[in-house]
C-alpha cells in the first residue's frame, strides 16, 4: 500500500501555491494524499507569521501532532514556510517540539525529497533553512487543487519593507519569473481545463523590473489576455504606489482581466502612511481610486486596513474612517496592528493600547459592513456574468459563482454548470454574498 501524506497550509495564496508544489513532489516520491492525519506517513505544516494569531494557531497544531506521533512513531513531521524562516524560530521549534523531524524554510521547498531522505537516514532533527533566496526553480512537480481556478506565482519576495510587515524578511527580495515560463504554465492550465488564473505576488506591479530586458506587469497581462481557453485573469496583490495609468488602461481594454481592484490602503492618516513606509498619501490614493472609477465605472475596489499602528492618534484614525467613507470599498480585510519582532514598527514608541485598538477596529468594521451591504444591495436587479466555481459548502443545493468584480453569487442550478460562465440576475443581497437566479 502506498504511503500517505498530508500538507496543512496557513497564510496567503503564495503559501497555497507552494503547498501544491510540496504535494507534487510528494506524489512523485510515491506518496498519496490523505485527509486523515492519523493515517499519514508524512505531515507537512506550511506556515505563516504575518500576525501573532497565525503563529499561535501553528504552535497549537505542532503540539497536537505530538500525540499522533506517539501513536505512529514512523510518521515524519516537517515544518516549513514563513514562520520557520524568521530569526531563530527554526531553532526554537527544534528545542520546543522534539517530535518534529524536519524544519526548512521558504527558499528551499524544492529540496523536500532530499530533506526527507536525510530524515530517513538519521535520528536527529534535520534543520535546513537558507538565509537568502536562491534562483527561481522552474518545472517543479505540482499537484494543484482541482477546480476552475488556478494560482500562478509570477514573482517571489518583496522589496517594499512596509515597517509593520515581516514578509520581506521571510520571503527575500523580489524575483520575477520569465514571461515565457508564466505563459507556458498558463497555456498548460488552459489545456487542463482551468477557466481562471490568479497571478500571485506580494506586489505584482513591480513584476519584471528585475528581468532583462525589463518588463512591466501590464506587458504580462497583455500577453496572457491572448491565451485561448482561459476566461478570467485576476492578480493579487497590487501596491497603490506602483499602479500606473498604463496598467489601468490595459486592464480596461483587456478582455479577460477582471474589473476588481484589490488595493490595500492600510491607513488614511498621512503621518501613519509615512511611518508605515507606504510611499503614498491619502490624497494620492483617493486620486488613484478616482482614476480607476473614471476609466472603469463598474469596477469593484477592495482593500486591507490596519488600525492601531504605533503612534496612531484619534485624528489619524478619523482620517482612516474618512477615507473608508469616501472611497466606499466593496469589501475590506481589517486587521489590528500586531508587533512583529525584527520589523521597524515593533521598536516605534507610542504603541497603541489594546482596548483602543479593539474599539477602533469595531468602529471600522461596523462602518465598512454597512457600506458593503449598501453596495451589494445596489446590485439587486442587475445581471452579471458569473463563473460557476462549485457547490456551496453550507447549502449544497446551491451553486457558488463569482462576478467579474469578485462578488460571490449563490443560485440554484445544475451542477453540470460548474466551470461555465453563465448569466445570473441578482435577487437578494447580504453583507458577504449575493443571491441570484440563472437566466
Ligand atoms: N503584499 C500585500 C500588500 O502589500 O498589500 C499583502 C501582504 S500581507 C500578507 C496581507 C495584509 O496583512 C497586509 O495588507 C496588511 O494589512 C496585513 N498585515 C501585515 N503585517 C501586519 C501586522 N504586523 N499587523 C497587522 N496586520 C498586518
Ligand atoms: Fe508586506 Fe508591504 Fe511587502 Fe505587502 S508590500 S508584503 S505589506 S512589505
Ligand atoms: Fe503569511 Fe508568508 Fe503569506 S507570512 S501571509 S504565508 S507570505
Amino acid at each position: 500500500m502506498a504511503q500517505k501524506y498530508n500538507v496543512m497550509t496557513f497564510g496567503c495564496q503564495m503559501n497555497e501555491r507552494d503547498s501544491e508544489i510540496l504535494a507534487g513532489m510528494l506524489h512523485e516520491m510515491g506518496y498519496e494524499k490523505t485527509a486523515h492525519l492519523d493515517e499519514a506517513d508524512v505531515v507537512i505544516l506550511n506556515t505563516c507569521c504575518v500576525r501573532e494569531t497565525a503563529e499561535n494557531k501553528i504552535w497549537g497544531r505542532i503540539g497536537d501532532l505530538k500525540a499522533l506521533k506517539s501513536k505512529n512513531p514512523g510518521m515524519i513531521i516537517g515544518i516549513c514556510g514563513c514562520m520557520t524562516q524568521q530569526h531563530e524560530v527554526g531553532e526554537k521549534i527544534r528545542r520546543r517540539a522534539p517530535h518534529v523531524d524536519l524544519i526548512f524554510g521558504t527558499h528551499n521547498i524544492h529540496q523536500l525529497p532530499e530533506l526527507i531522505a536525510r530524515v530517513k537516514e538519521g535520528r536527529k532533527t534535520v534543520v535546513d533553512i537558507w538565509e537568502t533566496e536562491g534562483d527561481i526553480i522552474e518545472n517543479l512537480p505540482s499537484k494543484r487543487v482541482e477546480g476552475v481556478k488556478a494560482y500562478v506565482t509570477i514573482m517571489y519576495g518583496c522589496n517594499n519593507f512596509c515597517t509593520y510587515c515581516i514578509v520581506p524578511y521571510v520571503r527575500g527580495r523580489e524575483r520575477s519569473r520569465k514571461m515565457e515560463d508564466i505563459g507556458r504554465e498558463v497555456k498548460q492550465l488552459a489545456a487542463e481545463g482551468y477557466k481562471e488564473v490568479m497571478l500571485l505576488g506580494q506586489n505584482v506591479n513591480s513584476y519584471g523590473k528585475d528581468l532583462t530586458p525589463q518588463m512591466e506587469f501590464a506587458d504580462l497581462l497583455l500577453e496572457l489576455d491572448t491565451v485561448e481557453g482561459v476566461e478570467r485573469i485576476r492578480y493579487m496583490t497590487s501596491h497603490p504606489r506602483d499602479f500606473t495609468d498604463r496598467l489601468i488602461d490595459v486592464i480596461a481594454s483587456s478582455r479577460k482581466v477582471c474589473e476588481h481592484f484589490h488595493l490595500p490602503v492600510q491607513a488614511g492618516g498621512n503621518n501613519v502612511l509615512r511611518r508605515m513606509n507606504r510611499g503614498y498619501t491619502k490624497e494620492i490614493y483617493l486620486e488613484l481610486v478616482q482614476k480607476i472609477r473614471a476609466r472603469i465605472p463598474h469596477a469593484s475596489i477592495t482593500t486591507d486596513l490596519i488600525v492601531g499602528f504605533p503612534g496612531e492618534t484619534e485624528e489619524d484614525f478619523a482620517d482612516t474612517m474618512d477615507l473608508v467613507r469616501r472611497v466606499r470599498f466593496d469589501a475590506a480585510f481589517t486587521f489590528v496592528y500586531n508587533k512583529r519582532s525584527g520589523t521597524p514598527a515593533a521598536e516605534m514608541p507610542d504603541q497603541v493600547p489594546d482596548q483602543v485598538k479593539k474599539a477602533r477596529i469595531q468602529e471600522l468594521i461596523e462602518v465598512q459592513n454597512a457600506i458593503s451591504l449598501e453596495k451589494n444591495l445596489a446590485e439587486v436587479g442587475k445581471v452579471h456574468e458569473v463563473l460557476v466555481e462549485g457547490l456551496n459548502k453550507s447549502d449544497p443545493t446551491k451553486l457558488e459563482s463569482r462576478t467579474r468584480t469578485n462578488k460571490l453569487v449563490l443560485f440554484k442550478g445544475d451542477r453540470k454548470l460548474i466551470g461555465r460562465i453563465v448569466k445570473a440576475e441578482i435577487t437578494e443581497a447580504g453583507t458577504w454574498h449575493l443571491d441570484g437566479k440563472l437566466l
